[in-house]
């Protein structure tokens, strides 16, 4: 068995035996069922693959890979810098295409749930690219937000559960070509609003696409506390760094995290703030 099937079977165990003593206290369903809402959901369970998990890169849920580490450090600095100020609200974001922010996404969010302390939801809101659930090989034809900003389901009918303790996700679903507008609609500001005051110890993470692509991060960034910017080594140019540090709001850029990165193996990941 290799090593991230193992460790995906032990935080499945963990999760279940939580799950069964908390009862519906694990689920998103949680405060729907105490303001008495008349539809009852149960979070959906994805059995999630450790083969797919390995070659997408996914290797934060195993604890002796060396990547894993750089993941904890990586955690570890950005709790350090939220805990006691309620800036729980973390959208990775980058500079151009293909840098690696939906694969750091996943991996942090799956980093953070790993810790005791918090739980995670990992949202993706690349709605012109969505890939949250190919890295985590949900499925190509999964529901999302997509489904909930077109006023099909609800948005407990859309949370997923990967079958990795206390981390839940909110998948995009299929492209939207209305991207930028339903990112600036006020359905989506009430949208991160509700998540972030749902549950105080929870941490969320949002996948965006890269500042120098599209309006939509940018336009994203007004709802989150944070933002933690991806930049790949030897690929994101130094114009497009410059360009992306006059747009963005200056005090909420958590840091950056160098991915690719040849002085470090393998896989490198570095992070500088
Ligand atoms: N450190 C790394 N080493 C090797 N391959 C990597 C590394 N980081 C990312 N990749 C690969 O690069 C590709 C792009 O990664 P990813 O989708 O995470 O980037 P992205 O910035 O989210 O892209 P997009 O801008 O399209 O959303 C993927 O095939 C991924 O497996
Ligand atoms: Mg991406």
């Amino acid at each position: 068995m290799s090593k991230i099937k193992k460790a995906l079977e032990k935080a499945k165990i963990q999760g279940f035996a939580i799950d069964r003593q908390r009862g519906l206290q694990g689920s998103e369903t949680e405060k729907t069922e105490q303001v008495a809402v008349p539809k009852y959901f149960q979070t959906r369970v994805i059995e999630i693959s450790p083969e797919i998990l390995e070659k997408n890169k996914i290797v934060a849920i195993d604890e002796d890979h060396p990547v894993a580490d750089q993941f904890k450090l990586l955690r570890t600095k950005i709790l350090h810098r939220t805990r006691g100020t309620r800036h729980n609200t973390i959208q990775v974001s980058g500079f151009d295409s293909e840098e690696g922010k939906s694969m750091v996404s996943v991996n942090l969010a799956i980093s953070m749930a790993k810790d005791t302390r918090q739980t995670t939801l990992l949202v993706d809101i690349d709605f012109r690219k969505p890939s949250v659930h190919k890295l985590l090989g949900l499925g190509n034809n999964i529901k999302g937000l997509k489904d909930y900003f077109e006023n099909r389901l609800d948005l407990e009918e859309i949370f997923v559960s990967p079958g990795i303790d206390k981390l839940t996700v909110l998948p995009a679903g299929r492209k939207m070509l209305n991207a930028t507008e339903v990112i600036g609609s006020s359905k989506m500001e009430a949208l991160v609003k509700e998540l972030k005051e749902r549950y105080p110890d929870r941490y969320i993470i949002f996948d965006s696409p890269g500042l120098n692509t599209c309006p939509d991060p940018l336009v994203f960034s007004e709802y989150v506390d944070a933002i933690l910017l991806v930049a790949r080594s030897d690929f994101t140019s130094q114009e497009s760094i410059k360009t992306v540090m006059n747009l963005v709001p200056r005090d909420k850029v958590l840091g950056t995290v160098l991915n690719d990165s040849r002085w470090f193996e393998p896989m490198a990941y570095y992070y500088r703030y």
